[in-house]
C-alpha cells in the first residue's frame, strides 16, 4: 500500500515537472482584482456612483479628492475633446469618464495599445449618471494613433 502510494506520487510528480517543461502547467496563485487611482473634484456627486459600479463589478478604487482636475487631466494626456468629470489611472491606460465596467474589462482583456478610454461629457444612464432616461453613447479608445470608437452603450451594457 505504501509503495503503490510512493509510486503514484512519484508518477504525478514527474507528470507535473513534465507539464511545467511542458509549460501546460498553470501556476496557482489568486488573480488580484484590478485597482483604479481615481482622481474626482470633491463636490461632484456622480464620480462617486462610478466608483460604486466599478467596485460593483469587481474593480477596486482609491479615490483622490482635487480641486485642479484640469491638471490631472493635462498631466495624464486627456484630450480636451473627451474629458468628462473624473479621470481614472488603471496599470498604464488612463480612464476617463463614465466608462462601463464592462468595457474596461474588454480593455483589459484585450490590451490595445493606447492611451485608454474615454466617455467624453456626462451622457445620461452611464454608469453613476442614472435617474434620467438613457441616452446610447459611445465609449471612445484614444492615444498617439487617434480615436475610434471602442463600443456603442446603453445604461452599462454594450448595444
Ligand atoms: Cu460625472
Ligand atoms: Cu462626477
Amino acid at each position: 500500500m505504501t509503495s503503490l502510494i510512493r509510486a503514484f506520487s512519484r508518477r504525478s510528480a514527474l507528470g507535473l515537472l513534465a507539464g511545467l517543461a511542458a509549460g501546460h502547467a498553470t501556476p496557482i496563485r489568486a488573480e488580484a482584482a484590478p485597482a483604479l487611482d481615481v482622481f474626482k473634484d470633491p463636490n461632484c456627486g456622480c464620480c462617486g456612483g462610478w466608483i460604486a459600479h466599478l467596485m460593483h463589478h469587481g474593480f477596486i478604487a482609491r479615490a483622490t479628492d482635487t480641486s485642479d482636475m484640469t491638471a490631472i487631466k493635462a498631466r495624464l494626456g486627456i484630450p480636451d475633446a473627451l474629458a468628462s468629470c473624473h479621470t481614472a489611472q488603471l496599470g498604464n491606460y488612463v480612464i476617463e469618464g463614465h466608462v462601463p465596467a464592462h468595457a474596461i474589462k474588454r480593455l483589459l482583456a484585450e490590451k490595445p495599445d493606447a492611451l485608454g478610454l474615454a466617455v467624453p461629457g456626462m451622457p445620461i444612464g452611464s454608469p453613476g449618471m442614472e435617474g434620467g432616461k438613457p441616452e446610447t453613447y459611445d465609449v471612445i479608445l484614444f492615444g498617439k494613433g487617434g480615436q475610434s470608437r471602442f463600443g456603442r452603450y446603453l445604461g452599462d451594457r454594450p448595444v
